[in-house]
Parts: C-alpha cells; structure tokens; sequence
C-alpha cells in the first residue's frame, strides 16, 4: 500500500479550515408517538425494510483506503447480497453485485483482494475491473441473440466522501449528497481518506440492528449499564444534534466527570490513567478533576508540532471529546483527529432478532514512529499502525468471546435483555426522552422509507 506522506497528510484543505461544526443546531420536532414495537422482531417489517430501506438508500459499503491501487476490491455483505467494490485505473470506485450473468455463481469470494480481471470459477467467463464482459468461453457455442443480451457484472450506483465508499442499490435514488444530511465538510475535516484500518471486528449479537443502533445512540443508559464511566464521560453533559435525512451526532464531554458524581474535584486513578494515556504525566498535575479536559486539549496541541499534527482547524472539544456521529441508517462514526471508530449495525440475513457489530478501527499515522495509538482506541498490542498489512477481519460468532472491552461486554448482554423485552406483548413501543432524541429522529426516517415516502 502507497502511504502517504504522513507530515504533508495532516495539512487540512484551508477551506475547511475556518468552519466552526460544534454549533448546536435547532431543534427538530419529531412528535411523541410510540412506534409500533413490531420494527424490532417482525418478519414482515424486516422484509419492508429490506424493499424500501436497504434496497433504496445510501450506505456505507467500506473504506477506501481498503482498496487503494486498481484492481483492489472489498466486498459489501447486506443481508443476501453482495456489492463488489472495486479501484478503477482512474481513481474512481464503481460497484457491481456480486454475481455472474450466466448462472447466478459468485465472482469473488472473500472479503478483500486484488484483480485485474474477474473470471468466473463455474465456466470461466471473465469481465473487467468496470465489470464489463471481456470473454465468453466457447462464445460459437451460444446462439447471437444469448449474446445480444449484453452480458456484464449488474452495475450498483456508487459514490465516494470523506475517504467513505457509500453504495445505493436504487437506480431512482437522488444523488447521495441529497441525501446524507451532514454539514458539508463535517466528514472530510478528519481525513479517513488518510486512515486505515487497524482493527475490524464482525459480531453476531442478539438483538434486531435498530436495538443495536438504539443503545449506541445515546449516553442516557451510561450510569446504569457502564458505572465505570462516569468518572471520565459527562453523560448528561452530552450536546445531541439533528440533520437532515436522519442523520444526526452526540458530542460526549471526555475527560470530565458525569455531572451525577458528587464529588467533581478528586482526580481519581481512572482521570489519571487517562492523562498518563494521551501522554500527561498525572503526578505533574496541579489542577481538579474540572480542568482535567482541557489541561488534555492544550497538552495535545503542544506535542502536535513534533507528532507532524495539524490540529490548528479542530475545536479543543474535538481533541478530547466523542462526536460520535450517526450516518443514516444504520452506522455510527466515533470522530477524532487521530483515527475514528466506524460502526455498522448490519441487519441479520435471516433473522429480525440477530444482527452483526461490525466495527472498523481507523488510524492515522503520526510523523513520529514511536507515537502509539492511545490507549482509548483499544488496539490491540503489536498491531502494525503503519497501514502496510490490513488486519484480517475478526468474525466473532453469536455467543463467543469478541475481546472488545469491558463496555461493549456489557452491551452485547443488555441487548439481549432488551431484545427479548421489545417482542413481548407488553411493550406497547418505546418511550423517548430528549437524551435520546437521536433514536427517534433516525426511526421516523426509517418509517419514511417503510412507508415509501423516500
Ligand atoms: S456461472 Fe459464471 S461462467 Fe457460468
Ligand atoms: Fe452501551
């Protein structure tokens, strides 16, 4: 894999450099309904979705810097299709299903590669990088009007943003920047087109995507299901804003106590730890807990000159706190200016009530090679931060140990819980407070699909 050089990548497009994206936006009213439980464990509501959502909207198919070079190509899995998405010698990205025309076989198996032609294993026809046919075995032997059909790999529209590629199965949908509903900018500013992927994790939990989306959507749940974090998130602290087209972002306070402990002053052993991670040394430390982000924000910005990091276009809130950022439908994007955590709630081939965490841990590289991803980022010790091998992707089955931390253990069991509670007969449909507003502004969306007003 070319890699950049890392000094001259964290220059940031001066454009982008003057805009302010941490402004609360206006409120939007999204009514007090409860929705009908049955949009989390209904066989008919999951196969509406399947027509009306997944089919028609844009979604995020993978990284590019997973398929750098022509040739390179990733596959995308939603339900029971596969999208394969593929470098072109010109720069671009084009997607295509994952099936020969002649009799339906797969083209590629696996999840990665690289290819300068697609042959089918089944009878050996071959098509192009653009999935253009190249060769019908034993051509003479098909009648002219088999051929005249056009054989070729079935296109799907494709666009790529922010170092995203987002595919759209709806050759009727509107352009994707008509439909994702962000500022413009607010992606691109971190440069995921300058990261890469250290870590990727697919697991089976067990619950319906929408829970899965549900219990990451808001910092409500944190005291209760995550004690552990209250000494260093300030969960009702946290600043929820909505966008268009039901996307929508939580900026959660780091590094600052949740405002539900009493005592706000004692720097306790886990803001310690945290310190001495992002490279403080706690013990130096004069101040209260209270000055504990920001002493984080302005040490980082004087390491920033040795690092090779540009940090001058970030707020000191980007720099230490999660603006964990929801991309309509189904995936959240933990932002910071060294690397970002992408998420995807992937609905379960068969089954409303199961679906795959599928989590994607992006780095940048410093200028420094001793710099080590801090401890926040949970990547494992002696993975190559350099972006020369891409990891194998973990795929953890339902039930087995995923080795994601102490925090996601406990959501994979809540979400059982909850799972079995939102199909009973005595849940009459969600109940949100503006903590979650953010489940509900996505789930309305949802119903505009289902409902076939998108
Ligand atoms: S199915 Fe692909 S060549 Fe026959
Ligand atoms: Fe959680």
């Amino acid at each position: 894999m070319n890699q950049p050089n890392v000094v001259e990548s964290w220059i940031v497009n001066p454009e982008l450099s003057k805009t302010d994206y941490e402004g609360k936006q206006p409120p939007v009213d999204n009514g007090h309904a409860r929705l009908d439980p049955a949009r989390y464990h209904s066989e008919k509501f999951m196969a509406l979705e399947w027509e009306r959502l997944w089919t028609r909207a844009w979604l995020i198919a993978g990284v590019e810097s997973d398929i750098p070079e022509p040739g390179d190509y990733l596959v995308y899995r939603i339900r029971h299709e596969e999208i394969l998405c593929v470098r072109q010698p010109d720069g671009s990205v084009k997607a295509m299903y994952n099936v020969c025309p002649h009799r339906g076989n797969r083209v590629v198996f696996g999840e990665r590669g690289s290819l300068q032609r697609f042959t089918c294993a089944f009878h050996s026809w071959q098509y192009g990088l653009d999935g253009g046919l190249i060769r019908i075995q034993d051509e003479e032997t098909f009648k002219p009007e088999v051929v005249a059909h056009g054989p070729r790999l079935t296109p799907v529209r494709c666009e790529t943003k922010a170092g995203l590629v987002f595919i759209n199965m709806d050759d009727e949908a509107p352009p994707l920047e008509q439909r994702l509903g962000l500022p413009e900018g607010y992606l691109e500013q971190y440069r995921m087109d300058r990261m890469h992927v250290v870590r990727h994790v697919v697991a089976e939990w067990g619950a319906n995507w929408k829970n899965g989306v549900d219990a990451f959507y808001e910092t409500y749940h944190l005291h209760a299901i995550h004690p552990q974090t209250q000494t260093v998130m300030a969960d009702i602290g946290t600043q929820y804003d909505l966008y268009p087209h039901g996307c929508q972002r939580m900026i959660v306070p780091i590094g600052r106590k949740s405002p539900r402990v009493p005592d706000q002053d004692e720097v306790d052993e886990s803001l310690q730890y945290m310190m001495a991670s992002e490279g403080l040394d706690p013990d130096a430390f004069q101040g209260s807990a209270r000055d504990v982000r920001a002493a984080i924000a302005r040490h980082k910005r004087q390491r920033a000159k040795a690092l090779g990091f540009d940090y001058d276009h970030f707020t000191d809130g980007q720099l230490t706190d999660s603006w964990a950022t929801g991309v309509f439908p189904n995936v959240q994007i933990g932002m910071h200016p060294e690397g970002c955590f992408l998420m995807r709630f992937m609905p379960h081939p068969t089954d409303p009530q199961r679906f795959f965490y599928d989590a994607m841990t992006l780095f940048r590289p410093a200028a420094d090679p001793n710099y080590k991803a801090p401890d926040w980022m949970g990547v494992p010790e002696g993975t190559d931060l350099t972006g020369a091998t891409r990891p194998d992707t973990e795929h953890v089955p339902f039930g087995g140990e995923a080795n994601l931390g102490e925090v996601l253990d406990q959501d994979v069991q809540l979400l059982n819980d909850v799972q079995a509670g939102t199909r009973s007969r005595g849940f009459r449909g969600a109940l949100w407070g503006e903590q979650e507003q953010r489940l509900r502004h996505y789930q309305r969306e949802v119903d505009r699909y289902v409902n076939g007003e998108k």
